[in-house]
């Protein structure tokens, strides 16, 4: 187990010696500072746990080095030592997030039953808030779709999550999925316990996006007024997640680079190098080679990031995923919505495989949402959906007439004019006639083919 590191402040060489023995002996790792200064220097070099600070110091005051302490990481436990009689200070320091306070002269026994009781507190904090997250959401999110191309990612996913690649670039058209794959390939890897963090670097403005990215100390710029720790300093052991890293504005992207080099960075204004270890997904639904050729995007950042690229295909090149998607998505929102849908109707089927999703699985999802509160049926209807996509569907996606094809081995014209016939009824919802003006035919000579083709007595 790792050792409790203490800082000990005291302007008083005496007590910082007995005080650092005597917590040595109690198996603490100690550093001792004399002053101020030093307590600040130290508090960043060494990452102590817990300080154990005089509040009598020559120079900056006890109670100053507290705030900047805070400022700088409010994790760490402040434990203040008043000489006798100043209880309204200590007051005062309990207010600006110190832990404790002891008087002086203090008897070592009680001390060190408080430090013991603090860390112990420290880290049952931390232990609850690592709980929390985990029952939240530590388990990898569902992928659904068995198409071909799903069943190829998942297999790339597997090995991406347990690999230790350290850069992923995902690319894929608005609505594929790129945030839940980056979830998925977090949450099934051994840093599932430790931060997974997004951030949208098109929604963010260049300059805030570098202070969110690296953080910065306090007084670095105007509006800096305390210290920030960066997404890449807090999803330290974890994965950050770099959407639409497309719209990345150059200047940051040469920052990132540099970054991604050995994974080390300063604080804007700051002059400690920090190194993390952290896996870095990248997204974006841009075309990069296109932006690398247009001159928007590094050349040598696209390398770096797509050490592993992966592809998410748009939904209309996997068919075969829209009905266990669609299916996954009711059961979803008869949840949310406490609705029995069970099936989808033939009609409302044929056209969800027909529409060509220009939304890709988002817009399916927001469809299946609206149809579930629409419906109060056992299935859903065709009438549940929305109408573009009853009106956009045709089995070519779109495509002109030109588009049809005579087979070599030549067709049967009655049968093709057949198929059009029902393919019109359906699309119209048999009412007959839509569905004559969708063929362009008066309704007589429509329900004249239709008598012809039995679908009229
Ligand atoms: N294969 C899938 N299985 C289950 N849900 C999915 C699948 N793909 C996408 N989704 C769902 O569709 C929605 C959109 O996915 P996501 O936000 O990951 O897309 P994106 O590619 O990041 O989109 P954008 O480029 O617009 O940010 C989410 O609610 C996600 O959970
Ligand atoms: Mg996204």
């Amino acid at each position: 187990m790792k050792r409790n590191k203490i800082l000990v402040v005291d302007d008083e060489h005496l007590i910082r010696w007995s005080l650092e023995q005597n917590l040595k002996k109690q198996g603490y790792e100690v550093v001792t500072a004399g002053s101020g200064e030093d307590a600040l220097r130290l508090a960043r070099e060494e990452q102590p746990d817990l300080v154990l600070l005089d509040i009598q110091l020559p120079g900056i005051s006890g109670i100053e080095v507290l705030e900047k302490i805070k400022d700088y990481d409010e994790e760490i436990i402040v434990i203040m030592v008043t000489a006798h009689g100043g209880l309204e200070t200590a007051v005062n320091a309990m207010r600006l997030g110190a832990h404790d306070y002891v008087s002086k002269p203090f008897n070592l026994d009680e001390l060190s039953i408080i430090i013991k009781k603090a860390l112990e507190t420290s880290d049952l904090k931390r232990e609850v808030a690592r709980l929390r997250t985990e029952t939240k959401k530590s388990v990898p999110p569902n992928i659904i779709g068995d198409s071909r191309h799903m069943k190829y990612l998942m297999e790339v996913l597997d090995k991406v999550a347990r690999s230790e690649a350290s850069t992923v670039l995902v690319q894929g058209e608005s609505g594929t999925g790129k945030e839940l794959v980056a979830k998925w390939i977090h949450y099934s890897s051994n840093r599932a316990e430790k931060p997974f963090i997004a951030i949208n670097c098109a929604a963010v403005p260049a300059t805030l996006l570098e202070s969110e990215l690296f953080g910065h100390e306090k007084g670095a710029f105007t509006d800096a007024k305390t210290t920030k720790k960066g997404l890449f300093e807090l999803a330290d052991g974890g994965t950050v997640f770099l959407d639409e890293i497309g719209d990345m504005e150059m200047g940051m992207q040469a920052k990132l680079l540099r970054f991604l080099e050995d994974r080390s960075f300063r604080r804007i204004g700051g002059g400690r190098v920090f190194t993390v270890d952290v896996r870095i997904i990248s997204a974006t639904n841009k075309d990069l080679q296109k932006s690398i050729e247009e001159k928007t995007f590094r050349n040598d950042l696209y390398y770096r990031l797509q050490v592993i690229p992966i592809f998410l295909p748009a939904l209309r090149e996997r068919r075969e995923d829209i009905i266990p998607l669609a299916t996954h998505f009711i059961e979803h929102y008869n949840r949310d919505f406490n609705k029995k849908v069970q099936g989808i109707a033939g009609m409302a089927e044929r056209m969800l495989l027909d529409y060509n999703w220009p939304g890709n699985v988002r817009e399916l999802k927001n469809v299946i949402e609206r149809a579930i509160i629409l419906g109060n049926d056992e299935t859903l209807l065709l009438e549940h959906l929305p109408l573009e996509i009853v009106a956009k569907a045709s089995p070519q996606a779109g495509a002109p007439m030109s588009g049809f094809r005579l087979p070599p081995e030549g067709v049967d014209i009655e049968e093709v004019e057949k198929e059009l016939i029902r393919q019109a009824l359906e699309i119209s919802e048999w009412n007959q006639s839509k569905a004559a003006k969708k063929l362009n035919l008066g309704i007589d000579a429509f329900r004249y083919r239709m008598k012809k083709f039995g679908y009229l007595k």
